[in-house]
């Protein structure tokens, strides 16, 4: 019977866990024996009742258990290096791993003979959606990235019309419409406001509009063919200056710019400059939510809020991790969408020639083998 384990996570701030009593349950019922080290849902909302009344037993390294034991890890973060050269070699690690430019990663797979699975390489197909965590957690940090901003804001969202006289709806400019971008949309349209949004991929401007946003029409350079499949490109510097040109009156014009503007594995695209800072109205918010890529807006710092000028610069990374029982159900129902077909009768088999493992597969047996993973440096 293969054996799971979900650890505790370990990283600074981190409030998700892997399963839940929901998929534990469904884990069982397919054949697998899961356990979980006590008190590993407990930030997220799950006792650890819950997870033995699911039919999970608790694993503790101080008890004597060993981590030799396990055939499958599943993890939001990349656990230890410490944690991973204790795990028996073939042993194999889901979550998300973090892996472009990750050395100490690389040298600990390597060196464990360990496979690993990092969900931010899922390739994006339908068939994949119910195991895009990538997607359920943006989605958390587009909704939430408006809340902080509305929280934030000297103003009302909402257009009031009160005794006192009307007050106008809040303007909100979203940079980029992914998936948190799209969500950031639907949320401040709910609140009541104004909503422009920019992105280089065209695609998207129905999905916008379908939202009841205004799309900003990204700016025409000729050798630009930044937006036709699901990914965007990086774009040139060029483009990126007209870009910001073309962005300057709105922003100018905006109470909140919800900043979401990303190419997967590449520095984020600078949309918001100091000059572009200046001219906003001092009480206006940016919730940067590239800030961990490098920004979107100039001067925003990972998990603070800084006043520049009288604008308020929020730069927030762990959004999800902010609304954790939530993050935590969809991220767990993720990983089972992912594995529960790789268990047949009894047996989980790797199948690696099936197109998401293939291209979520970072390592095999130690064997580092992503070339995305590989060019980013770290192998
Ligand atoms: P992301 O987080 O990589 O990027 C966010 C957005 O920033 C993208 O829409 C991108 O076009 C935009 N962007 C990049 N450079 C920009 C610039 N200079 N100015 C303005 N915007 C800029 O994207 P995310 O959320 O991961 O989704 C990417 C696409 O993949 C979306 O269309 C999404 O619907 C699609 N998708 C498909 C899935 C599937 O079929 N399984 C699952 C999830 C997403």
């Amino acid at each position: 019977m293969p054996r799971i384990l979900v650890p505790i996570e370990v990283a600074f701030g981190e409030a998700r866990v892997a399963a839940t009593p929901e998929t534990v349950k469904k884990l069982v019922s397919i054949g697998f024996k899961v356990s979980i080290e006590k008190g590993a849902g407990v930030s997220a909302g799950f006792s650890d009742c819950s997870y033995s009344d699911a039919g999970a037993d608790f694993f503790s390294e101080e008890n004597g258990d060993s981590l030799q034991e396990f055939d499958l890890i599943l993890c939001v973060n990349a656990p230890s290096n410490e944690f991973l050269l204790k795990l028996k070699n073939g042993t194999l690690l889901i979550g998300l791993l973090g892996p472009y430019g990750n050395q100490e990663l690389a040298k600990s797979l390597e060196m464990a003979r360990l496979s690993a699975l990092s969900l931010e390489l899922l390739p994006r197909i339908s068939r994949a959606q119910s195991a895009d965590a990538l997607s359920s957690q943006a989605n958390i940090a587009g909704y939430k990235a408006v809340l902080l901003g509305a929280n934030a804001l000297d103003r009302f969202f909402p257009m009031l019309m009160t005794a006192a006289g009307t007050v106008q709806p809040a303007k909100v400019v979203v940079l980029g419409a992914g998936v948190a971008g799209l969500q950031a949309i639907a949320t401040a349209k709910r609140l009541g406001a104004v909503v422009s949004v920019s992105d280089i991929r065209q695609a998207v401007k129905e999905q916008v509009e379908s939202l009841g946003a205004r799309f900003i029409e990204p700016p025409h350079l000729e050798d630009e063919s930044s937006g036709k499949g699901v990914y965007a490109k990086e774009v040139s510097e060029a483009f990126l200056q007209a870009q910001r040109k073309q962005l300057t009156e709105q922003l100018s014009e905006a109470d909140v710019a919800i900043c979401t503007a990303q190419v997967p594995g590449k520095k984020a695209p600078r949309l918001i400059d100091e000059e572009m800072l200046d001219k906003m109205r001092p009480g206006s918010v940016v919730v940067d939510l590239a800030v961990s890529q490098g920004g979107n807006c100039s001067g925003t710092k990972l998990g603070e809020m800084v006043v520049r000028k009288g604008v308020k610069l929020i730069g927030a990374s762990d959004l999800p991790c902010s609304v954790p029982n939530h993050a935590s159900s969809l991220y767990a129902r993720n990983l089972f969408a992912l594995i529960s077909p790789l268990m047949t009768k009894g047996e989980f088999v790797l199948n690696t020639e099936d197109e998401l493992i293939d291209g979520a597969l970072i390592s095999k047996e130690g064997e580092i083998r992503h070339a995305q993973v590989i060019n980013s440096g770290a192998f």
